[in-house]
């Protein structure tokens, strides 16, 4: 009989992110069979068990929804924001099914953003482990020498115990001002490439992520998004190490 760990089949149902389905269930919102349960790795019978999240039965979904955004500056990665500011889900309101964005782009950061309802995916695609690549092109103040790309591709250990890790660092085009570089990451921790860059000196007058695993912009005009295609998906499982009978 099908087994699978209950955060699975609940970001499975459309409930949230792996991570987000363990905060819940952690909480209590979860039922088996009517009963509460507070262990998000235990195990479930899909076509036994009745799982139900606040009240309300759930069934799992396998047609996913992948969505590739251009994100513009100025807008939020979050389905809300307190301070009331525009988030990316503005943006893509036509969609009907409730997708999330899979990581985080800063306020201010432009670019590649892949919002989804496949929980398993999202997390594959964030989490370390996986070493999904990412790439950057930065715009930064000034020229930047052959030494200070070296010196972007020496990991740094900041104070708050974060390593940098830039995989790749090269240069794009310059002006007499300004520069534009390309920094490939596999990781993606919170103001990673702006601190990055500051901690080699270079002041970041724009970042825009281009690419994402096998996924590129192209040219998706900023502020537009689209539907993946099968094949992107397929390519995006490869990357993830994913694989579905279907
Ligand atoms: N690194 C950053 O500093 N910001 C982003 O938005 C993404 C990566």
């Amino acid at each position: 009989m099908e087994q699978v760990r209950l955060n699975k089949f609940l970001s499975q149902a459309n409930v949230g992110s792996r991570r987000k389905c363990d905060e819940l269930v952690g909480r209590g919102f979860v039922e088996i069979n009517g009963k509460v349960v507070r262990d998000p790795w235990v195990r479930v019978h899909p076509g036994e068990d009745t799982v139900s999240f606040l009240g309300q039965n759930l069934t799992r979904t396998h047609s996913f929804t992948y969505i590739l955004l251009n994100k513009p500056s100025g807008y939020i990665v979050s389905s809300f924001d307190p301070r009331g500011r525009k988030t990316v889900m503005d943006l893509i309101g036509s969609v009907k099914e409730r997708v999330f964005p899979v990581g985080r782009l800063d306020y201010m950061t432009e670019g590649l953003l892949i919002l989804t309802n496949d929980g398993e995916m999202s997390l594959r695609l964030t989490h370390p482990r996986f070493g999904i690549e990412k790439c950057y092109h930065v715009t930064v103040s000034g020229r930047v020498t052959r030494e200070k790309l070296g010196s972007l591709i020496t990991p740094v250990e900041f104070p708050d115990g974060k390593r940098s890790n830039v995989v790749r660092a090269k240069l794009v085009s310059e002006t007499k001002d300004e520069s534009k570089i390309e920094l490939v990451l596999k990781e993606g921790w919170k103001h990673e490439v702006r601190r990055i860059c500051e901690a080699n000196g270079l002041k970041v007058l724009s970042l825009r992520r281009v690419s994402f695993g096998p996924l590129t912009l192209g040219n998706l005009m900023t502020g537009a998004f689209r539907f993946l295609t099968s094949r992107e998906v397929h390519s995006l499982e490869k990357a993830a190490g994913i694989t579905r009978k279907n």
